[in-house]
């Protein structure tokens, strides 16, 4: 039976892909490299270094490793001061009530966020109560679409991946989800989520009920 949902965090609960694409786009357009919707989508759910090596991908020559350092905390920084101002306002819709409802039907939350900035923003969207166990890529050494994160996340509730449910907007989360053995629903397109057992538009389409009953 089910008995923890494990959330990722950008792009599922806070509003921040768009945030993460801008960052990226800013960065590609000062570097002279090409960058539309569809390296976008790459990068999503994708760790900060492994999000440069696909945006350098096109690079006309070859960048030394403190070059590549010295891009991802530009990146890192185009980010970060956004941010900076972010606070409950920014979750979105319905997630607050989709973690709720989760705990509500008795299960336990996790949360398997791939940034290095989730401890940050937790606090500013003031979630950080919502969630049993946190896995952030400070925690973790195998980026999505490994299937650590999510398996560390499952370990942390004592659960078993086979009761848990992970939600992700990314195909590499997908991945991941699946690699460790769990269900996974899909939240946006179908075209770059094909793989999820279920789709939704949004996280405010997520209905525990669905899976428990
Ligand atoms: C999430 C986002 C990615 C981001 C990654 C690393 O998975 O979806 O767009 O690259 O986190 O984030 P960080 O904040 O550590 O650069
Ligand atoms: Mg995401």
């Amino acid at each position: 039976a089910l008995k923890g949902v494990i959330f990722d965090l950008d792009g599922v609960i806070a509003d921040t892909a768009i945030v993460h694409h801008a960052a990226w786009k800013k960065l590609a357009a000062e570097i002279g490299l090409p960058f539309d919707d569809n390296v976008g989508e790459r990068l999503k759910g994708v760790d900060r270094r492994g999000s440069l090596d696909i945006l350098l991908e096109h690079a006309p020559h070859a960048y030394s490793e403190d070059e590549k350092e010295a891009l991802a905390a530009r990146k890192n920084d185009y980010y970060r001061q956004q941010i900076e101002s972010f606070g409950p306002q920014n979750l979105l819709p319905g997630a607050r009530a989709a973690v709720e409802s989760v705990r509500r039907a008795g299960l336990k939350t996790a949360l398997a966020s791939a940034s290095r900035n989730a401890p940050l923003l937790l606090e500013r969207l003031g979630i950080a109560d919502l969630f049993d166990y946190v896995v952030d890529a400070n925690h973790i050494s195998r980026a999505k679409p490994d299937p650590e994160i999510f398996l560390a996340a499952a370990r942390g509730l004592g659960l078993a991946p086979g009761e848990c449910l992970g939600v992700e907007d990314a195909a590499a989360g997908i991945a991941s989800i699946h690699s460790a053995g769990m269900r996974a629903v899909g939240i946006g397109q179908a075209q770059a989520l094909a793989g999820a057992d279920l789709l939704l538009p949004d996280v405010a389409a997520f209905d525990i009920s669905r899976f428990t009953t």
